[in-house]
């Protein structure tokens, strides 16, 4: 049966129904699944762990890329099965669970997972659960829309499910490049130094014996659920935009610009859709997702070439992609996402990279994960890996979230993802500020002025010049720093009375 897509003859024999293959679990296993932003995830062995978990009380560390589709963070969660998750995720469910204290979650730079766990500072992987279009003659295990951290988790787990997906095509492969770090000490540099190069192998390599089962489903991934552009993300489009313009202008670029990273979510989807109607041409990215702006990008032929970890699409750019899957075949790359993240690579390449953020305070400091400073949203996903050893750090977001409610440019920031140490450039619609070679005083001042809502301008301004009276190199009225969020969280505004704070 299969025999296209179980090439190795004697792994016909672990064929067997995920009801069967989710028994192979035991109450506390580690478990490293594909999928990374909602690609490449096991579809039927999550669905299958979440039936029994409603039988039998049992509960799981759950490792994978980064967030899962088809709501299979949110069933597990649900049925009480995920007692620790990362490194990252994207479920409202999980995040209420999280945000409660139900599940401990490790938020963690999406390039350090496989390290940790390599190093042995994690606990090992029981269990690998890896989506594929196909195994090898020799065993090897195809990866379908996302190479995450399933190529670590391969190599290290003590048993192996493949989940093969027929819907994935068989054409598939070829796109991807595993290659994996060697131990350390003494690691050789990563011999990649253009974003096309491909240093891998098309397959994970694995030992056909350690493949415990094999599960079939025809379960396509979830669409991605990012929004179409709209008036402020083609204002801050335009704003990155004359900004790139502007360092080819002095020089510091050619019109190729350097390889560009672009983050999850609809804003910086929407940005870089914006590129098409730049002059930039033959582009490269290299990032850790593909979303549709980047197929866009590909079509238009402003993007030469893309290297990513994942390919997370809606349903219309998904059936684009796999019906013209041969003119894509050349110029796309899927990697491990600690290649893809990698800081060696990321600083060796001069990432330019394009990440959003909840809010950010007049100094410069982000924070992309935790609402209010307490709540956690997604994670901080790939964006510090990027933010800290690219080139350039450009964080975007809207000057406003939940109608006018909150700023998203406040005194200090609640939590801090990314500090001002690591941000270069930060844009909403209203403008750009490019902070590089700025001191604290003076970005403050043109942070306001360029990036805040005008509705919140005189607050800041007051609360910056207050804080001056103060002195010091970061000038702060501690006691009324963080006094945005309290207004928020006690009267649902940050608008509240508080405009001359
Ligand atoms: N306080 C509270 N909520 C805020 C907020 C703030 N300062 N700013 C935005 N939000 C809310 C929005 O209102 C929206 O809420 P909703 O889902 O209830 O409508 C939600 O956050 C998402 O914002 P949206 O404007 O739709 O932007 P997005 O889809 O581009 O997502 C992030 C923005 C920051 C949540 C997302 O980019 C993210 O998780 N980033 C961190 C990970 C990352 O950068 N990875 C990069 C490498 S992949």
């Amino acid at each position: 049966m299969y025999a296209d897509r179980i090439r190795h003859p004697a792994l016909q024999q672990k064929l067997m129904p995920a009801s069967d293959a989710a028994s192979l679990f035991r109450d506390g296993m580690t478990v490293g699944m594909s999928g990374f932003t909602r690609a490449g995830d096991a579809k039927a062995l999550p669905l299958a762990l979440v039936e029994r978990a409603c039988r039998e009380p049992f509960s799981l560390t759950l490792l994978t890329g980064a967030s899962l589709g088809n709501d299979s963070d949110g069933l597990m969660a649900n049925a009480g099965l995920l007692a620790r998750r990362m490194p990252f995720q994207a479920d409202a469910a999980l995040r209420h669970k999280i945000n409660n204290g139900e599940v401990m979650f490790i938020d963690q730079h999406l390039s350090e997972t496989a390290e940790q766990l390599r190093s042995g500072a994690l606990h090992p992987v029981d269990i690998a659960v890896i989506e594929a279009v196909a195994i090898t003659e020799d065993g090897g295990i195809v990866p379908t829309m996302a190479v995450g951290n399933s190529a670590s988790f391969v190599q290290q787990a003590k048993q192996i499910i493949v989940e093969l997906n027929l819907s994935a095509p068989l054409a598939l492969e070829g796109l991807h490049d595993i290659y994996v770090p060697q131990p350390r000490p003494g690691r050789a540099p990563i011999p990649l130094v253009e974003p096309g190069q491909r240093i891998g192998t098309t397959a994970i390599p694995v030992d056909p014996a350690r493949i415990a089962a094999i599960v079939v489903t025809a379960s396509p991934d979830s669409p991605s659920n990012v929004l179409p552009p709209d008036e402020e993300t083609d204002a801050i489009a335009r704003h990155v935009i004359a900004f790139l313009e502007g360092e080819v202008a002095a020089g510091r670029m050619t019109e190729k610009l350097l390889p560009l990273q672009a983050g999850i979510g609809t804003i910086a989807n929407a940005v870089l859709h914006g590129l098409t109607q730049s002059s930039f041409r033959d582009l490269t990215m290299y990032s850790e997702v593909l979303q549709d702006s980047a197929i866009e990008l590909l079509d238009s032929g402003q993007l030469a070439l893309a290297s990513a970890s994942s390919i997370t699409l809606s349903a219309a750019k998904h059936e684009h992609f796999l019906r013209n899957l041969e003119r894509y075949r050349e110029r796309i790359v899927l990697r491990p996402q600690e290649i893809s993240n990698h800081p060696e690579i990321v600083r060796r390449l001069g990432i330019i990279g394009l990440n959003t953020a909840l809010e950010f305070d007049i100094y410069g400091n982000v924070n992309s994960t935790h609402v209010g400073g307490t709540h956690m949203m997604n994670g901080i996903g790939g964006s510090g890996d990027f933010a800290r050893n690219g080139e350039l750090a450009i964080f975007v977001s809207k000057s406003v979230a939940k109608d006018g409610a909150i700023s998203s440019v406040v005194p200090m920031v609640a939590h801090v993802d990314h500090t001002e140490h690591d941000v270069d450039v930060l844009v909403t619609e209203w403008g750009l500020a490019d902070l590089r070679g700025l001191a604290p005083r003076e970005r403050a001042l043109l942070i306001i002025e360029r990036c805040a809502h005008p509705s919140y301008r005189p607050a800041l301004l007051a609360y910056y010049e207050e804080a001056l009276r103060r002195g010091g190199q970061t000038p702060h009225v501690l006691e009324k720093a963080l006094s945005w969020h309290e207004q928020y969280w006690l009267y649902g505004s940050m608008n509240y009375k508080n405009l001359s704070i």
